[in-house]
């Protein structure tokens, strides 16, 4: 199968011009000016910005958590990636209580096997390290392509492992070349102040960001980097919200350790306040971390422009407000509510809007937060994350005059809500491409359960500054 995008312009991390694009059997073999060869799909894409596909490294589909599981499986999540751009996904398997990774790494691929039609990639969580496990550690980068870990600082009794666990998974990464991802809020602090709250009766949506403070953050993000340093190892800290975590991260960057973090768009453009909507409205927006104050939100633009943040991830884990009821788990106690909201479909186009149109990134700074860096720090570059030849044949032909309002009645996200409802944004894909295929042409779906595929990823340190 050929493909011929002509009339683009292309736009890297690091370029941009005028050039027509050639895909043949999915990999891109030839850019140049005014091609003119016989292809099976010729596309037309005057006035498009030709970028590599999204890549989301922060997704979890078809997960159980708190009594149920993500509202988004791997057809569903994987169709909504395809509508906002994204072209490959990295999820997290999890590691059962008493099991090794093999199990959790089956059932990860049996999850997305048939079902996805972007291709992905898994990150492992951890949560007992047993000699075992460790071992198996090693088994999963040299053999199974999965080259990072992710560790949890937070959720005790479900996640959370010790600092001597952290430090053995982070003198594991220096041997086989994985990176370790971590959750950092304190554990410890947070499960005091819920039980605090809850014996004074404070069992509102607003209670989870009060009891979740932006130091409890902080401390943890400059104890993993710590720990990280003692190993002599890099370390990458997961949806980074706030200033007091920002800046433990550059502390650690301005003294020259491989200190990396993503911030995701929620706390781009999200906040407190949306907890205290009225009723069980605050629901929404429970996740961990939760929404901080407004003013923060500046800063993680300013840490995304001077490269200490380097990716923008969506850290989606949907669940349903009323169809079914999974927020109402919580409905009488803010620490049943299940953590997490969706956001795979609109990563581009919120960053774009909020980002590039305003001002405070340019397109190439764009491109590098939510394809090339991503690529790069999990061992998906070059095969993902650019416009070259050898490259995979996925882009988006970005339409940076399209309009869009987001909301619930036409996202494609299987959840009954969008945290962003009403919003309106200027810039979306009018065409995406995976592998060189069509599989979304101006809104309408064009690919196939089950095309999607698992990429085995490269070990190996972060090519990231
Ligand atoms: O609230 C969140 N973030 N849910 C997903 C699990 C995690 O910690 O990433
Ligand atoms: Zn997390
Ligand atoms: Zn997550």
């Amino acid at each position: 199968m050929t493909t011929l995008v002509k009339n683009g312009t292309v736009v890297t991390a690091s370029d941009r011009y005028q050039a027509d694009v050639y895909i043949d059997k999915g990999v891109v073999s030839l850019i140049g000016q005014g091609l003119n060869l016989p292809a099976d799909t010729v596309i037309d894409a005057s006035g498009k910005l030709v970028m590599p596909g999204g890549i989301d490294v922060h997704t979890h589909l078809d997960m159980p958590f708190g009594g149920t599981k993500s509202a988004d499986d791997f057809q569903t999540g994987t169709v909504a990636a395809a509508h906002g751009g994204t072209t490959t996904l990295v999820d997290f398997a999890i590691q059962n209580f008493g099991e090794g990774l093999y199990p959790a790494y089956e059932g990860w691929m049996q999850r997305a096997e048939g079902k996805a039609v972007v291709d992905y990639a898994f990150h492992m969580i951890v949560r007992e390290l047993t000699d075992q496990v460790s071992g198996e550690m090693d088994k999963m980068v040299k053999h199974e392509g999965i080259t990072s870990f992710k560790l949890f600082m937070a959720y005790p009794g479900v996640f959370m492992v010790d600092d001597a666990t952290i430090f053995r998974a982070l003198l594991k990464t220096r041997d086989n070349g994985g990176l370790i991802c971590m959750h950092a809020e304190n554990g410890g602090v947070i499960d005091t102040l819920v039980k605090e709250a809850l014996r004074k009766g404070q069992t509102a949506p607003k209670y989870h960001a009060l009891t979740r403070p932006t130091r409890a953050e902080g401390e943890a993000t400059g104890r993993a980097i710590a720990l990280a340093e003692m190993a002599g190892v890099p370390i990458y800290i997961v949806h980074l919200s706030c200033s007091d975590a920002l800046e433990k991260v550059k502390q650690a960057r301005d003294m020259g350790l491989p200190a990396y973090a993503e911030t995701c768009p929620q706390y781009l453009f999200l906040s407190y306040d949306d907890y205290e909507r009225p009723g069980f409205e605050g629901a929404k927006y429970v996740m961990s971390p939760p929404l901080r104050e407004k003013w923060n939100q500046e800063a993680l633009w300013k840490g995304l422009a001077k490269n200490d943040l380097q990716v923008v991830s969506t850290d989606h884990c949907p669940f349903c407000m009323n169809e079914p009821p999974q927020k109402q788990l919580g409905k009488d106690d803010f620490s049943k509510i299940p953590n997490g909201a969706p956001g795979i479909e609109t990563r581009l186009m919120l960053v774009w809007d909020g980002g590039v149109r305003a001002g405070k990134i340019d397109m190439h700074r764009f491109v590098e937060i939510v394809s090339t860096n991503p690529a790069k720090m999990f061992g998906l570059w070059p095969k993902k994350g650019t416009i070259a030849v050898g490259s995979d044949g996925d882009m988006v032909l970005f339409d940076p005059e399209k309009e869009t309002t987001i909301s619930a009645k036409t996202h494609h996200m299987h959840v009954d809500y969008n945290p962003y409802e009403g919003r309106v944004v200027r810039g979306g894909p009018a065409m995406v491409l995976s592998r060189g295929e069509v599989i979304v042409d101006h809104g309408e779906f064009k690919g196939r359960p089950g095309r999607g595929q698992f990429v085995k990823r490269q070990p190996g340190r972060p090519l990231v500054g």
